[in-house]
């Protein structure tokens, strides 16, 4: 796909494959292009050129609204929560809209929404009880600690069970602890999904990546293992000047002369 915003070429000729059982690592300086890679495969940003193929079948453009319809489901960078409605109600927003209102009002039609509505509700607590997060269901998310208020995003991607997960960014403002925790989380999905992982955090992504490419400028820089991205010249040249966070990068940004 090729994204132009005016003069700005965010994306150049950009082709990425993912696949379930699969983290993708998306990585890349400041304004490389990941989050409006993650913004075509939702359908926020039309391509100027390009399609996506999924399930063999090209999809000339993806409506924000069937995303999770087709199993795609994102976190954004940031929060993004709804700020007036509970953790709850925001966990069950990341599901397919209770859209058999349709029936019209008879009495079998408003018990069927309610019934739906009420698994609804079972799924979210038992998510948020995976997450470690039953009895905040009441809540309004900015009464949370940050890393909560991640959580509660993550939960309301994962209540669709989506094949596809898009994280942008999901470790920032963590801690090394939690960070960790993460980490083993999206292991673990990994055996039910496909994620695509957008993430500055070196340590997080050498270690739950299973491939990794790299963006700068729009542009696939490099493609590959961990190993053989930690490794690539290409791929240091791009972030130099830029801080790369992990503790084990702290040689790479000082030899990009940074005090
Ligand atoms: N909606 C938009 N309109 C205009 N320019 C945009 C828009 N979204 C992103 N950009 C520009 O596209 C480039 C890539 O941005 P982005 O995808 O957010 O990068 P990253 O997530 O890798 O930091 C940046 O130069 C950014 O300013
Ligand atoms: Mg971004």
């Amino acid at each position: 796909m090729t994204v132009r915003f005016g003069g700005l070429v965010a994306l150049d000729d950009v082709t990425v494959q993912a696949q379930v059982g699969e983290v993708l690592g998306i990585i890349g300086p400041n304004g490389a292009g990941k989050t409006t890679l993650f913004n075509v495969i939702c359908g926020f940003v039309r391509p100027t050129r390009g399609s996506i193929v999924y399930e063999d079948k090209e999809i000339p453009r993806i409506r924000p609204n069937s995303l999770t319809k087709r199993g795609i489901a994102r976190t954004l960078q940031g929060l993004g929560l709804f700020p007036k409605m509970t953790v709850l109600e925001n966990v069950m927003c990341g599901a397919e809209a209770l859209a058999k209102v349709g029936m019209g009002p008879s009495v079998l039609g408003m018990a069927r929404v309610r019934r739906e509505e009420r698994d609804l509700a079972e799924r979210a607590e038992q998510i948020l009880n995976e997450l470690g997060l039953s009895g905040f269901g009441d809540r309004i998310p900015s009464s949370l600690p940050y890393a909560l208020q991640k959580k509660v995003a993550l939960a309301r991607a994962m209540v669709s069970k989506p094949k596809f997960l898009l994280l942008d960014e999901p470790a920032s403002g963590l801690s090394n602890d939690e960070m960790d925790e993460l980490g083993q989380r999206i292991t673990d999905l990994k055996g039910s999904a496909g994620l695509l992982l957008v993430e500055h955090h070196m340590d997080l992504v050498m270690a739950v990546c299973d491939r990794i490419v790299v963006l700068d400028f729009g542009r696939v820089i490099a493609e590959g293992t961990p190993a053989e991205i930690k490794s690539d010249p290409v791929v240091l040249e791009a972030y130099l000047g830029e801080e790369i966070e992990g503790e084990n990068y702290g040689p790479v940004v000082s030899s990009a002369g940074e005090s």
